[in-house]
């Protein structure tokens, strides 16, 4: 059975970089097996789930983990230190015996693969004919690293794609030529990424050794709870990755084996910047020097943004929702955080069309960037004035039209969220315009958004912004109050961003060519990355303004990143590329 505890770190090295390795005391006794791994809690660094991490020694008292940074999580691990403590949930994975006995045994390592069979290694040597390992790495910095860290007395392999320790090439030559060897017969347990596994499972099959593959999967439970990590196999259905391996007779799996997303960060920040004019994209007819718009509500009029953290890689600025007549808003609390994200309910407070159009939209235009002008309204007439008003000023690149508004002439329904009131209002604010794009921000609080978005598209939108906040609540345990004075508010912030991406996917599946602005959770590049595949040709930033200011320069640098690493000449290839569009 599995338990939480917490053990501390005694020590802590840097195998090489990126890679360190720590020594863990135990709270009480326990052994693991080889093949085990332990789930870490990482919430720390951001992240929900526990990470797994294979145990790569294990002698009843302490745990050895070695840990490579690809991510929030193990970048938080891997920057432990002595005398921390890590919140564990172990022994995870079958702890099954293998019967080695009179046999030989090679395990194969492709780089973090490495680790587990150190495992194997100390606990098997003494019961196999002969245990020896081939270690295989890309640079011969980090084959040095796991080096270090083999157990002393198992005779090793070496071998690196640069060459520079070890032999040049791949783990599979050393294994072929040990498995043409006169030998005891040859078990064979791998490591190491999908390529490398169907490469060492095809060679065992030539030389006839048994061949077992220690698999990594994508994980939540890490404990059979949930299903997650499902693995098809030969004989039918499906085995758990952490309750029935992660070690199985590689002749029992469907391969290739199901695909896990290639952690890229790390990769991504190592790789040069693209040009600065990469960042260049067309949004119908707009022309802009990036894809990084701010969000109307989450950067004030644009000067507000600029005095709090920079307009540094920002290509549009929208403003908050203008109404016709000035807004106080909605009684306080008028906030709150939730889990990765926050509820809002300001109530559209803003200064009114005339202060809006005296003050707000001029100092927004010296900021030397497009302006697009988000407007409101409680009746369509309202909406209809502000867009009479906003089509005669200069300088608005576009419109874009706060449809989650209550209409107060149809109790309070909001006019996104049904489809006739949506089309009449999309078409009457088109006609007030003087040919200012009009884009329609849907909302994400109705059942089907491919419905608002084609009763806009065929009303006059020239393009759709997906997506606003959903509709949530939160409750004051103290005193059995709603947080928010307005009882509910909408949810902002990364918890959305799935919906926003799943939306924007929708959308673009049934418009090819509508100019679509995506937002809803964007914290970094990465994020924004995900939008524009899934079919933004812009994004847009906007919660993440408000707890780190300067975001877009930094989403900026690492969509150029991106751009190089990809092999992608400019942003409009990125945007939309979802494999099976
Ligand atoms: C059974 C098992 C044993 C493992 N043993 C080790 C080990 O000994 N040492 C070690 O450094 N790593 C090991 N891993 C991989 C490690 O769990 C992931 O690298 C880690 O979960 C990524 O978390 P993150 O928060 O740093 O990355 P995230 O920020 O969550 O993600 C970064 C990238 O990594 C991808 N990713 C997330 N989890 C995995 C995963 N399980 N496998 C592949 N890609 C993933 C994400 O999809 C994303 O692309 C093991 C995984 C499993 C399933
Ligand atoms: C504090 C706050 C105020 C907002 N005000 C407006 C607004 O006035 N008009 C509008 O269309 N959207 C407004 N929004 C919604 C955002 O523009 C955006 O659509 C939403 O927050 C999702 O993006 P995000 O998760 O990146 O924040 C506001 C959001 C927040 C957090
Ligand atoms: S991760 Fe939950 S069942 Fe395996």
């Amino acid at each position: 059975m599995s338990k939480t505890l917490t053990a501390r770190v005694r020590s802590a090295r840097t195998l090489s970089p990126g890679i360190r390795e720590l020594v863990l005391t135990l709270p009480e006794p326990l052994t693991m097996l080889p093949g085990s791994f332990v789930q870490v809690a990482t919430r720390p660094a951001g992240t929900l789930l526990r990470r797994p991490i294979s145990v790569a020694g294990s002698d009843g008292t302490e745990l050895r983990l070695i840990v490579r940074a690809v991510g929030k999580g193990t970048n938080w691990l891997v920057s432990r230190e002595a005398g921390d403590e890590l919140n564990l949930l172990l022994p995870c994975g079958a702890e099954r015996e293998l019967a080695l006995e009179g046999r030989r045994l090679l395990l194969v390592g492709g780089g973090i693969g490495t680790p587990p069979l150190f495992h194997f290694a100390e606990y098997y040597q003494p019961k196999t004919v002969e245990t020896r390992l081939i270690i295989g790495a890309l640079g011969g910095e980090e084959v040095e690293g796991y080096r270090s860290a083999a157990p002393a007395d198992v005779p090793l392999t070496l071998v690196s794609e640069d060459g520079t320790v070890g032999e040049q090439g791949l783990v599979t030559t050393p294994l072929k030529r040990l498995l043409a060897e006169d030998s005891p017969p040859t078990t064979v347990i791998a490591c190491g990424p999908e390529p490398m596994l169907a490469a060492v499972r095809q060679i065992c099959a030539e030389y006839n050794a048994d061949c077992y593959v220690q698999l990594e999967s994508l994980m939540a439970c890490g404990t059979g709870l949930c299903q997650g990590c499902a693995v098809p196999m030969v004989a039918g259905g499906y085995k758990l990755v952490c309750k029935d391996g992660p070690l199985f007779r590689a002749e029992e799996l469907v391969w290739p084996l199901p695909a896990t997303p290639r952690p890229l960060r790390i990769e991504v920040a190592r790789s040069a910047p693209a040009p600065k004019e990469s960042l260049a994209i067309s949004l119908g007819s707009l022309k802009l020097k990036t894809p990084i718009l701010v969000a109307s509500g989450t950067a004030g009029y644009g000067p507000e943004l600029q005095a709090a953290g920079g307009l540094e890689g920002v290509g549009a600025i929208i403003t908050k929702t203008v109404t016709l007549e000035p807004r106080a808003g909605n009684p306080a609390p008028r906030i709150c955080e939730t889990p990765a994200g926050m509820l809002n309910s300001i109530g559209l407070a803003n200064v009114g069309l005339r202060r809006f159009i005296e003050e707000k939209l001029p100092a927004a235009r010296a900021l030397n960037l497009p302006v697009i002008v988000n407007i409101g309204g409680s009746t369509t007439e309202e909406y209809v004035t502000v867009a009479e008003e906003i089509g005669q000023q200069d300088g608005v690149a576009a419109v874009e039209l706060n449809v989650s508004c209550p209409n107060v002439d149809h109790g309070g329904i909001h006019f996104g969220t049904d489809p006739a009131l949506l089309g009449d209002l999309t078409r009457r604010v088109k006609a007030a315009l003087k040919g200012q794009p009009l884009f329609v921000k849907l909302t994400p609080n109705v059942i089907d958004i491919t419905i608002p978005a084609q009763a806009a598209v065929e009303n006059g939108a020239d393009g759709l912004s997906l997506i606003n906040t959903l509709v949530g609540m939160a409750v004051d345990v103290a005193s059995s109050r709603p947080i928010i004075a307005n009882r509910v508010g909408g949810l902002s912030g990364p918890a959305i961003r799935p919906v926003a991406v799943r939306m924007v996917d929708q959308v673009r599946r049934l418009f090819p060519d509508v100019p679509i602005i995506g937002l809803g959770g964007i914290e970094d590049w990465h994020d924004a990355a995900e939008l524009l595949i899934a079919g933004a040709n812009v994004i847009c930033l906007g919660t993440a303004n408000l707890y780190n200011p300067g975001v877009a320069g930094e989403v900026a640098d690492g969509l150029r990143r991106l751009l190089t690493w990809r092999g992608m000449a400019g942003i409009s290839e990125l945007s939309s590329s979802l494999n099976g569009m």
